[in-house]
């Protein structure tokens, strides 16, 4: 595949089990630089699990990946992030006994020598973080934390950010901010991103392309317009049940805000 060549992450037929449950079956997808891709599927489907294996928080058995056109089969967590891959894990997992400026100072371990520009950088992005730099991270609301979880992944200056459902359990008005700020940072920073999510009014308010995963298997691909208008997904995310958020006109209202500023 040409575009596989010139892509910022590439996932090739990716299997994997917990014990002798298969949860993945033979996942491929790619994302091209400055690309934002959503995975969604229901509980269970395998996000997690995916991005787990792509961080490599979970084994790479059987697949491969590939970051920036590397392929990172031998290399343990810490240098996939080296490698430009970072996961904002599900359910944020800040430090809560420490300061946001410590979360932040060890989600740098990788980029010591720059530390100070990269924390001036996450201010600039959520001036929130500032005010609050010397409060306890398990102090901070839901929304803040995951500004500070996204802020403490940015401290490994990513080409590629794995998000996992950051807006479980946001405000659709917080969950817009987030989504915002992702979409600032891949015109800033051309960062490449990988948004797992629930929620796909949001997700597919933010996102280039889709994929859904069900079972372990991606049962559709599709630019975010094909995906919104698909009836399956229409039907299932977006049909108006009691998970569905009418927050993607939020995060565009907010893009634009941003971007004429
Ligand atoms: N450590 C584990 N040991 C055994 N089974 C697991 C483990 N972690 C996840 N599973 C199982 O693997 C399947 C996929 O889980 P995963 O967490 O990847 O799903 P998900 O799509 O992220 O779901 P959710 O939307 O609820 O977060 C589920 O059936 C789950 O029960
Ligand atoms: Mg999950």
């Amino acid at each position: 595949m040409v575009e596989a060549m010139n892509a910022a992450l590439d996932v090739t037929n990716v299997s994997f089990s917990y014990g002798r449950a298969r949860v993945l079956r033979d996942v491929s997808f790619n994302a091209e630089p400055g690309e934002i891709i959503t995975v969604i599927g229901p509980n269970g489907a395998g996000k997690s699990t995916l991005l787990n294996v792509i961080a490599r928080s979970h084994k790479l058995r059987r697949g491969t990946v590939s970051v920036m056109g590397k392929d990172t089969k031998a290399m343990r967590q810490v240098q996939v992030v080296k490698s430009g891959c970072v996961l904002v894990p599900e359910g944020r997992q800040v430090f809560a006994t420490l300061s946001v400026e410590a979360n932040l100072q060890l989600g740098g371990y990788t980029r010591r020598r720059d530390f100070k520009r990269l924390v001036d950088e996450v201010y600039g992005y959520f001036p929130r973080l500032l005010e609050r730099r010397d409060q306890l991270a398990g102090t901070l609301s839901g929304g803040e934390q995951q500004m500070l979880a996204v802020g403490r992944a940015y401290m490994s200056e990513p080409s590629v950010m794995l998000l996992d459902e950051p807006s479980l359990g946001l405000s659709p008005q917080m969950t817009a901010q987030v989504m915002a700020v992702l979409g600032k940072l891949r015109r800033d920073r051309g960062l490449t991103i990988v948004l797992v999510e629930q929620n796909a009014h949001a997700a597919l308010g933010l996102a280039d392309r889709g994929y859904v995963l069900s079972g372990g298997e991606f049962l559709l691909e599709g630019s975010a317009e094909e995906l919104r208008a698909n009836p399956m997904i229409q039907h299932i995310y977006l049909g108006g049940g009691a998970s569905s958020t009418p927050v993607a006109p939020t995060i565009e209202a907010k893009l634009n805000d941003e971007l004429s500023e």
